[in-house]
């Protein structure tokens, strides 16, 4: 969820609309606005996107210069206009991201003090207690602050209050809060992005932190309510305005920004003089690190496995892989010294965030690759690799991906040097593989038509297999999870070893199989994987390479070739290709390609 706050001299409501617009990406099933007018809370909110708020704005307007936004992404109760944020009473209006876990205990103190709820929202306990406090005589200061120390769970809060038109209070513990300063102005925000426009000086909150702005600043305390100083940032962000240039949704455009980006991405990391790996400084030693724990959600985790095949296989260095929001909790035994490898788009996502905290009290180096440089992982991490992707607007990552994986070839390439187990002659190769990356993916583009067909098939499926051996089984998953995530087929990887063991079940005609089977070390193999699916009478859509066309003819239905490439660069290949089969496949289908149900860009609670 997104929060935005204002106290400022400007009319709020349009203010606040624009920052949301830029939290869209922290979910988009309800949205909200509350400001103070004539001393009273007056609020809007609408259910689904943000343009349904726009629309209530345009035939119901929200003067006022003090106010609070959301844009929800659905934890406790429906996505539906009532339960959407701001809420509160008379008194008090609150929008909150993340859970308060003792809600149900607090809510029934609450109601047992007389207080009437309207919502099922942990969120409404916060505007209950602080109005119950209100009530009591307390001031918004002191209420806020009692409200605070009850509360447990991650929180992020904007607190506006009847009656005081240049006042609002904030916390964080455990989701991140932003204070920016203006010119007789303060504003509130989840990240930096929220408040780029309005103001590039930035204070970050820690856990535990509470802030109370007026227009002419803020005064920051910590939970025993003892003033504290945090440093004022200067932001480099600027937030242009993002266009689709003519493409019909983010997620084409984004598509054909692979080889720019890749291009980009790999340029920060190579020496074009020497054609040799660059890494940054690191306040540690690669070569002594006994063990990688690598974590990360969603897309961002089958980069990280992908790299794991890469720094196993040249570096020869053991790592650990695992959801965040499984490796949090696992509490695996780790070895001090160890390396935290953190991938994320966003740098805000709340399992890895925590899974970061928790590796760093471990005692591990935390190095991230993040696509966001002024995030809350970038803040907290010892050395941040950046994939130079642009912002990525489409929901279902695409060219975020092929820039971590470009960052983790170099990581892998790097760490293999640093631990001598890499020739010159080896290295050249890799290096001279990664540098052919750009024009092997812009030739990608040409295979539209190929994909197309394979796309028509998959389209009238119900459920669909996709199959690779090695580092093209993580390629596997994200074809699987970017199918699911756009076109709402379910479909499942299996690593191609693998599929006998079980899925083979599953195959008849009505279950289209996506093989991943360039040329290479494993290519006989996963052909003799396919041939038993065919043999069922499996429906295979092979995706090869122009080395393996010959052979894969003989057992696939259909088939995508793409251009010959080393085995090392191939899956960043063959993840493009799926990408763009799953883009065909929710054209087909007509789906809200760049923001599907359900989801968020980035899901900051737990
Ligand atoms: C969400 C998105 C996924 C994304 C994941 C991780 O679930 O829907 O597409 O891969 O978050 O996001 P991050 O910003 O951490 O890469």
């Amino acid at each position: 969820c997104g929060i935005v706050g204002i106290v400022g001299g400007r009319d709020a409501a349009p203010v606040l609309l624009d920052a949301l617009r830029r939290l869209e990406y922290r979910g988009y099933d309800s949205a909200g606005i509350a400001t103070l007018v004539n001393g009273h809370i007056e609020r809007r909110r609408a259910e689904g996107k943000l343009d349904n708020l726009a629309t209530v704005l345009e035939a119901r307007a929200l003067p006022g210069i003090t106010g609070i936004g959301h844009t929800r992404w659905a934890t406790h109760g429906a996505p539906t206009e009532g339960n959407a944020h701001p809420h509160g009473t008379e008194r008090v209006s609150v929008v909150h991201n993340g859970i308060i876990e003792n809600h149900a205990e607090l809510r029934a103190e609450l109601e047992g003090e007389g207080q009437t709820f309207s919502t099922e929202t942990d969120t409404e306990t916060v505007a209950q207690m602080v109005d119950l406090f209100l009530k009591r005589g307390m001031s918004p200061r002191d209420a806020a602050f009692a409200c605070f120390r009850r509360l447990q769970g991650a929180y992020a809060l904007a607190i506006i209050f009847a009656g005081h038109k240049e006042l609002m209070i904030g916390a964080q513990h455990g989701a991140p809060l932003a204070v920016g300063f203006g010119e007789s102005e303060m504003f509130l925000g989840s990240d930096s992005l929220a408040l780029s426009p309005l103001t590039r000086r930035i204070a970050y909150l820690r856990d535990g932190d509470w802030a109370v702005l007026s227009r002419e600043g803020a005064e920051l305390f910590d939970m025993s309510g003892e003033p504290v100083e945090r440093e004022i940032r200067q932001t480099a962000q600027i937030a242009g305005s993002i266009g689709k240039d003519g493409y019909r949704h983010y997620m084409e455009k984004e598509l054909h920004e692979h080889p720019l980006v890749i291009g980009n991405t790999l340029r920060r990391m190579i020496d074009p003089a020497t054609r040799r790996v660059v890494l940054p400084d690191l306040p540690f030693d690669l070569a002594a690190v006994p063990r990688v724990t690598m974590t990360a959600c969603g897309s961002a985790f089958y980069a990280g496995m992908i790299g794991r095949y890469w720094l196993e296989g040249e570096a020869r260095l053991p790592v650990d892989a695992d959801v965040a929001s499984e490796l949090r909790y696992r509490e695996p035994p780790l070895t001090p010294g160890g390396l935290a490898l953190l991938i994320s788009q966003s740098g805000e996502t709340a399992d890895t965030l925590a899974a970061l905290r928790s590796l760093r009290e471990g005692g591990q180096h935390v190095m991230s690759v993040l696509n966001v440089p002024e995030s809350t992982m970038a803040r907290e991490s010892d050395v941040v690799l950046d994939t130079v992707a642009g912002p990525e607007i489409c929901v279902a990552s695409t060219k975020a991906f092929t820039a971590q994986l470009s960052v983790l070839a170099c990581v892998a390439i790097g760490a293999a040097r640093a631990r001598g187990t890499l020739t010159d002659a080896r290295e050249e190769e890799l290096v001279q593989a990664l540098l052919d990356l750009p024009g092997r993916a812009a030739e990608l583009f040409g295979l539209g038509d190929a994909i197309r067909e394979v796309a028509e098939v998959v389209a009238d499926a119900r459920d669909v297999l996709y199959l690779g051996r090695g580092a093209q089984f993580p390629v596997a998953l994200e074809g699987a999870l970017k199918l699911k995530e756009i076109s709402y087929i379910h479909a499942e990887a299996y690593a191609a070893g693998e599929m006998k063991h079980g899925p083979i079940a599953l195959i008849d005609r009505t279950v289209p199989v996506v093989a991943l089977a360039p040329n290479g070390r494993l290519f006989e193999k996963t052909a003799s994987n396919l041939q038993e699916a065919r043999a069922r009478g499996g429906r295979l859509m092979c995706f090869t390479d122009n080395s393996g066309a010959a052979r894969m003819a003989r057992i696939a239905e259909k088939m995508v070739v793409l251009p010959d490439a080393h085995e090392f660069t191939a899956p960043i290949l063959h993840s493009i290709a799926v990408q763009m089969l799953a883009y065909e496949v929710a054209l087909l289908k007509g789906t809200d390609v760049d923001q599907p149900r359900n989801l968020a860009k980035s899901v900051t609670v737990e």
